[in-house]
């Protein structure tokens, strides 16, 4: 198990949902936040929460898409902090929309893989030589439980999740043995911005965002290779094993569920 108190964790994504709980929690636990997305209001507000708790926070506001600001963010987390212990990659977009409604769409791919796996595997590539020079460091990438199970929808978002997913792994089969751990945390449905913008969600049970900043805590104290629902990870075997099956005879029971929610929402 390890204390959070003194290490130099870079978030990002943390101007909303779960990082900025999740900011607010390990600051709280003794750690120094290195907080990085778009809007720099949002981000000072954030900082001056933790500041008036007492905490150690610095901000880096930044467009994780674009390749220069990402090199200007990393560098200048580099310039100011003699370590980074975590960097966890929780920055990233959402968006629901069937195949077949994406014909002329392939923004939609673009968006999401820009942020979602290369604004993620950027930001690693600029600071993972800081952590292999320490000699130790962990990598923490946000997924989720949708990567698990064959869930409809959501094609842009989850083929950059999974992206990320598979690179998590070459990370830590590579250099494991050097020091750096990785985890993946496939969170489950959370009640924040991001799942906020579709409508017929709006009556589904969902995490609250502080028991999933506990997640990220978790992730970062026991350094496990995956945290995620025992739902998900029985969904990933039983995938792995019959995806045949397994897609097939799940998706008129996806169906049945979007019904139940919208005529909720009729009520
Ligand atoms: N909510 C859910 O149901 C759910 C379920 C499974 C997994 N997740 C994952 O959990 C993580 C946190 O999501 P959330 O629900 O807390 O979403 P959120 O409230 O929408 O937060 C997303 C964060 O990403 C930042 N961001 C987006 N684009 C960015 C960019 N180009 N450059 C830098 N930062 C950027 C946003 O800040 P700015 O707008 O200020 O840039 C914001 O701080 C994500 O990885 C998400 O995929 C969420």
């Amino acid at each position: 198990m390890t204390h959070l108190r003194g290490k130099t964790i870079v978030l990002t994504g943390s101007s909303s949902g779960i990082g900025a709980v999740a900011a607010k929690k390990m600051a709280r636990a003794g750690a120094r936040l290195c907080l990085v997305a778009r809007d720099g209001e949002q981000l000072s507000a954030v900082k001056a929460e933790i500041d008036a708790a007492g905490g150690k926070v610095w901000i880096y506001p930044a467009d994780l898409t674009d390749e220069a600001q990402l090199n200007e963010c990393a560098a200048a987390i580099l310039a100011e902090h003699a370590r980074v212990d975590v960097l966890i990659n929780n920055a990233a977009r959402s968006i629901r929309r069937p195949i077949e409604e994406a014909l002329d769409r392939l923004h939609d791919y673009q968006r999401t893989i820009q942020i979602n796996y290369l604004g993620a595997v950027g930001l690693t590539l600029k600071l993972l030589p800081r952590m292999l020079e320490q000699g130790r460091g962990q990598v923490v990438n946000i997924s989720t439980m949708s990567t698990q199970v064959p869930i409809p929808l959501f094609s842009a978002y989850l083929a950059s999740k999974s992206a990320l997913e598979s690179f998590s792994r070459s990370l830590q089969a590579e250099l494991g043995h050097k020091g750096i751990d990785v985890t993946v945390v496939h969170f489950p449905m959370v009640r924040t911005p991001m799942s906020n913008k579709t409508r017929i969600y709006k009556h589904m049970r969902m995490m609250d965002t502080d028991a999933a900043a506990d997640w990220l805590v978790k992730a970062v104290r026991e350094k496990p290779a995956r945290i995620a629902r025992p739902l998900g990870n029985v969904g990933s075997v039983v995938l792995a094993a019959l995806p045949g099956p397994a897609t097939r005879y799940t998706q008129p029971l996806f169906r049945l569920m979007d019904w139940r929610l919208k005529k909720k929402l009729e009520k």
